[in-house]
């Protein structure tokens, strides 16, 4: 069987300028909160392995343009990255370098025609703005605004399609939840502060977009990971996975499409003293300011069963596991390489969940991969990895999008995480998940793997 994908479909990849470019290429890059964090705590960071050694795209990226051009890329996410573009996040004063690098990034893009998708934030939030609160603070939410117009002035020319954040539930669990990330605290209702805040600075930065004229559209890409019961007929199985899907899933969903908060959440955070502090003029902001279009993450779903544990007492108050439990489903497909889930299926009820209740937003996939550590094994005498299995797993993926297409949904293409092999927050480069694999050993020097090969041809064919 055949797979064809609609005309002018996007093939490609995301990345982020944090995980990508280099932190001490120097140029007068503001600290964020990664390189703050890896300074004052390097032992949270897999092999110790921080921010500075990326795969070195700040001085490579003309060569990694023409790879992705080699591996069929027409289309590629990264991220601008806040503490580089402002010389002061705070006055908002440019760094007239930055400007100079990101403009060669997306001209270099367009030069191969390779659409540019930019992203305003990846988890990282400026260090002097994080001494401030970070997303606590309300004046954060305007000093980002402040930082997304910029953005658009600057190269609203030429790029077309922008993103307000990448998983913006992140730096909510990370931050405030579990520890992967500064400020490192346990503090649910802080959370739930910063979720808040987070989805107002996108329907703001919606706003000025719009307002701007500009040829282009914008959206936000959110990491929806479809949540199961343990038992579809179980009522409380099916309330605890509700709740899962309303924290981690529609609270940014319902405001970024509809343009107002879940109810059953609002009931939820009343109830249990989580309430955060909003402004009516606010809401009316987010309900004014939906997305012109979604970017769908997605690596594995959530499980999910009725609390059956006892309720831990702990200083730091509620968590959102106190609310249900995970269902660890016995005979679940799991990575071989690293211990995530895989559920292609997941990927096609995500997306039918789109066209059934969010009114068939036009949609991408915008992260879809697999982890595998120690992938230097599968090296073959030719230097090149062949990764069959990420061949396999690409290519199950997109059976389920194509048969959501046929289906009737609006989604428009698909892109991997990643381009190349990149460092990512606490995991460093414990899972290699490119097209492109580097060496770090050798100047950060690229091969292309099987699967960037084969990724060609699907692009080549618009489908396999
Ligand atoms: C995605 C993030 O969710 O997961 C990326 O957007 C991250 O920034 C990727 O790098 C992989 O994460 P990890 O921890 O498996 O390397």
């Amino acid at each position: 069987m055949t797979y064809q994908f609609p005309e002018n479909f996007w093939w490609g990849s995301a990345a982020s300028g944090p995980q990508t470019e280099g932190v001490f290429a120097g140029d007068n890059k503001e600290q964020s909160i990664w390189d703050f964090w890896y300074d004052a705590a390097p032992q949270k960071f897999f092999n110790q392995v921080g921010p500075d050694k990326t795969s070195q795209f700040y001085q490579k990226y003309k060569e990694d343009i023409a790879l992705m051009k080699a591996t069929g890329h027409n289309s590629f996410r990264t991220s601008i990255q806040w503490s580089r573009l402002m010389a002061n996040p705070l006055t908002g004063e440019v760094n007239q370098t930055a400007v100079a690098f990101y403009n060669q990034v997306i001209d270099e893009l367009i030069a191969h025609h390779i659409e540019p998708f930019i992203n305003l934030y990846h988890f990282d939030m400026p260090l002097v703005l994080q001494a401030k609160g970070g997303w606590e603070n309300r004046d954060v939410v305007e000093l980002y605004v402040q930082f997304a117009k910029t953005c658009f002035e600057l190269f609203g020319d030429r790029v077309k399609k922008w993103f307000t954040h990448n998983e913006p539930i992140v730096p909510v669990e990370g931050g405030y939840l579990y520890g992967w990330h500064y400020p490192d605290k346990v503090n649910l209702k802080a959370g739930i502060q910063v979720l808040y805040h987070e989805v107002l600075a996108s329907a703001k930065a919606i706003a000025v977009y719009h307002s701007m004229g500009l040829a282009g559209e914008i959206g936000i890409i959110l990491n929806l990971t479809p949540t199961y019961p343990r038992d579809a007929q179980n009522e409380a199985d099916v309330k605890a996975a509700a709740f899962v899907d309303g924290f981690f899933n529609r609270s940014f969903l319902e405001p970024s499409v509809k343009g107002y908060f879940p109810a059953d959440m609002v009931a939820w955070a009343k109830g249990n003293d989580l309430m955060p502090q909003t402004t009516t003029e606010d809401l009316a902001v987010i309900s004014e300011n939906t997305v012109d279009l979604l970017g769908v993450n997605y690596y594995q779903p959530r499980r999910a069963k009725a609390k059956e544990s006892v309720l831990e007492s702990r200083p730091e108050g509620l968590l959102p596991e106190d609310f249900y439990d995970v269902y660890d489903m016995p005979d679940k497909k799991m990575n071989p390489y690293r211990g995530w889930e895989i559920y292609e299926k997941g990927i096609y009820d995500t997306l039918i969940n789109l066209k059934e209740n969010y009114g068939n937003i036009r949609c991408f996939i915008s992260e879809n991969g697999m982890g595998v550590e120690g992938e230097e094994r599968f090296v073959n005498a030719q230097g090149m990895i062949e990764d069959d299995y990420r061949i396999e797993f690409v290519t199950d993926h997109l059976k389920w999008v194509h048969q959501a297409i046929q289906e009737g949904s609006n989604v428009q293409g698909y892109h991997m995480w990643t381009c190349m092999d990149n460092w990512s927050w606490l995991n460093a480069y414990k899972n290699r998940y490119g097209f492109i694999a580097v060496d770090l050993d050798n100047d950060a020097k690229r091969t292309i793997k099987k699967s960037g090969y084969w990724f060609k041809t699907v692009s080549d064919n618009n489908g396999f």
